[in-house]
């Protein structure tokens, strides 16, 4: 199975010009899972709720049915992240689309970074894999921040993840060798989907650091994206692969767990 990321830079709070790309990427790209980053959709540098508010679309709007009849039309599983408006709540969201629409999820960010707690609601979700037997595949979403909490990629491959997508807006160097971690402490892929670019609001630029990475299910890196220009990069997985989590005769990385002997 292939799966593509597609790091760009969103235009912030333009939300035309951004759908029109995310839809046009998913449309041309020959994939059978694409990754678009955190707040693809509208941008990510928000200060105030009033501004999120704004640009917020609920997941009954059009801008969910276009995709998922794409979606549904070409058989590809779309994964973007984008701001959501629930009556009076605000999440920052990943909209996980599957071409079998009853399957399509919505998760909503645990762990806000930095100004977003002005911003936005915490998410109400919690972590949890979405099953598609049609491909033989569970795929546990999480987004940007949750990587400082290894607690997010466990509790995902616990319930079963073979692949963890991590739509993202890292401004930070740190995640690189962590998210490799990840992938190898659970034998999970990991796609973690960032943007380019940079973001001004009054004194205050946030760059976003690109390196967009599909990791092998040893930590490897399977494709990397550079850190400035957009790019998209593929690479074939093989979900089933990542089940058996015994390493030699004796040890399984699953099964060894002690968790009575941890204070979590
Ligand atoms: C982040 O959570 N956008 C760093």
């Amino acid at each position: 199975m292939k799966i593509s990321i597609v790091q760009f830079e969103p235009v912030f709070k333009d939300k035309k010009i951004n759908f029109d790309r995310i839809f046009n990427y998913s449309k041309d790209i020959i994939s059978d899972i694409i990754v678009f980053p955190e707040l693809a959709l509208s941008g990510y540098y928000f200060l105030s709720r009033d501004e999120v508010s704004d640009m917020a679309e609920s997941i009954t709007g059009d801008f969910i049915k276009d995709l998922q009849e794409l979606s549904s039309s070409q058989n590809k599983i779309i994964v973007l992240g984008f701001p959501e408006k629930e009556k009076n709540n605000l999440y920052n969201s990943a909209a996980i689309i599957l071409p079998d629409k009853k399957k399509t999820s919505i998760y909503r960010k645990t762990h806000l970074f930095y100004k977003e707690r002005f911003c936005f609601d915490y998410g109400n979700t919690g972590f949890f894999v979405i099953d598609y037997p049609e491909w033989d595949i569970k795929i546990g979403p999480m987004i940007c921040y949750d990587w400082r909490f290894p607690e997010a990629a466990r509790s995902l491959a616990l319930q079963g993840a073979d692949l963890i997508v991590c739509p993202s807006n890292l401004v930070t160097n740190s995640w690189q060798n962590a998210l490799a971690t990840r992938a190898l402490e659970n034998n999970v892929y990991v796609a973690v989907a960032n943007r380019t670019g940079k973001e001004i609001r009054g004194e205050e630029e946030l760059v976003f650091n690109g390196d967009s990475t599909i990791y092998n299910y040893n930590g490897d890196i399977l494709c990397r994206a550079g850190k400035i220009n957009d790019e998209i990069i593929e690479t074939e997985i093989y979900p089933r692969e990542t089940r058996k989590k015994s390493f030699n005769q004796f040890n399984d990385i699953f099964s060894d767990r002690m968790p009575e002997m941890y204070k979590l």
